[in-house]
């Protein structure tokens, strides 16, 4: 069976299993990482977005055999924490936001609105509504208007 190599929340892990094998059961099955959930299995609902060399990817839609040995790949396991404090900016946010129902979609929303942050400072600016308009990570407890007071919030 194929050899692959990467870099799982900072750690470099190496997993035998077939190139087809989408990243996302590499993680749950093989190396026990739950926090990416599995939703739809299509690259629709974003239950399982997690980063790629810091940008957000369904992980259900990526083959582990597309990995490189230097790629680095980040669940909400390995968001790094606020200095002094045990969670992420956006994780805090969420928490002062009271954001989740059910929770399962959340680890998705989170490591979305992250990517989406980070990629809005590189370009000089914070994110707005209109952006938020565009995140497509589905929540069937509809706990969208808080999602979007905590990412808000998070950026100050
Ligand atoms: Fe990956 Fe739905 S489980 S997008």
């Amino acid at each position: 069976m194929p050899q692959h190599t990467f870099t799982l929340n900072g750690e470099q892990v190496t997993v035998d299993v077939e190139d087809d094998v989408r990243l996302l059961w590499v993680l749950r099955d093989i190396l026990g990482v739950t926090g990416p959930k599995y939703g739809c299995g299509l690259g629709v609902c974003q239950a399982c977005t997690s980063h790629l060399n810091g940008k957000a990817v369904n992980l259900c839609c990526v083959p582990v055999g597309r990995l490189k040995a230097t790629d680095q790949v980040t669940t909400i396991e390995g968001l790094p924490a606020t200095v002094g404090k045990p969670l992420h900016p956006m994780q805090e946010a969420w928490l002062e936001q009271d954001v989740p129902q059910c929770g399962y979609c959340q680890p998705g929303q989170i490591m979305t609105a992250v990517a989406k942050v980070l990629q809005a400072r590189a370009a000089g600016h914070q994110l707005t509504d209109a952006d938020f308009d565009q995140i497509r990570n589905i929540c069937r407890c509809g706990t969208y208007h808080r999602i979007r007071e905590a990412i808000l919030s998070a950026q100050d």
